[in-house]
């Protein structure tokens, strides 16, 4: 079966790789995977950003961990969605369930930083997912369109250009755990009509939702496969390009 939109997989460094190492591993990475066909974008962390600016291009694009929700001033330790722009950056990871756990705010600044990246034209990488507990009390569809109400309720336009959906089920983020191809497969369906009943068809068809929670080698086709995922937000496996390059084909049938 045809993907009806274009696959992204995205490398999530985390806080992985010196400075002094990042351009050399985004390197080995881009020309295993340029020849995918899919869009790629490497997440480094803040540091490497400048350093790895001048490397991106139709191969790769550049993505960021996170940014702050205002626009600039006195916010020490913090970065704006210009800064970024200015580095090259086109794309944001929001809500991540790591920054979620380690900031109990996290969730009240989402739909401001949302707000300043689409004004900014930094796309974003939106992060939803439930805990072990939600899924065994078979409440994670409810939580995760909770989620996504909360972040996205003032949104006016959704432009499926600019936001992508990364499901990422917290149970499977860096446990080896991984949500079933069905699993995924259900809560990607039901966010994709969460956004037609909101936004409408078109948005829903041409949003790209992605899966994260230990995808790698072993399960990236199989995941690949069903007709809802879009394309990976991979962690652990993204520091290895013999296991990020084999994740990055997983679409080459199917596109
Ligand atoms: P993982 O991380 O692939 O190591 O599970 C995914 C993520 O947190 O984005």
């Amino acid at each position: 079966m045809k993907k009806l939109r274009k696959p992204l997989v995205v490398a999530n460094w985390k806080m992985n790789i010196l400075p002094s190492k990042a351009c050399q591993l985004a390197e080995e990475i881009k020309n295993r995977t340029n020849n995918t066909g899919i869009d790629i974008v490497i997440a480094p962390p803040y540091t490497h950003l400048a350093l790895m600016s001048h490397l991106s291009s139709a191969d790769f694009s550049l993505g960021a961990q996170n940014v702050h929700s205002e626009v600039s001033g006195a916010f020490t330790g913090s970065i704006s969605v210009d800064m970024l722009k200015d580095l090259q950056v086109q794309y944001v990871i929001l809500g991540h369930s790591e920054r979620r756990e380690s900031n109990i705010n996290e969730n009240i600044f989402l739909e401001k930083k949302i707000d300043n990246c689409l004004r900014g034209k930094l796309n974003i990488i939106y992060c939803c997912g439930e805990s072990l507990e939600v899924r065994q009390r078979n409440e994670e569809k409810e939580f995760v369109i909770s989620q996504l109400e909360d972040s996205f309720s003032k949104l006016k336009v959704w432009s499926p250009q600019q936001i992508v959906i990364a499901y990422e089920p917290i149970w499977a983020i860096g446990t080896g755990l991984t949500a079933s191809a069905e699993q995924a497969d259900v809560i990607h369906l039901c966010i994709r009509n969460w956004i037609a009943d909101q936004f409408g068809d078109q948005s829903a068809h041409q949003t790209r939702i992605l899966y994260g929670g230990s995808v790698k080698s072993s399960n990236a086709h199989e995941l690949a496969s069903k007709e809802n995922i879009d394309g990976f937000l991979v962690g652990g496996a993204s520091l290895n390009v013999e296991e990020f390059s084999v994740i990055a084909h997983a679409f080459n049938h199917i596109i």
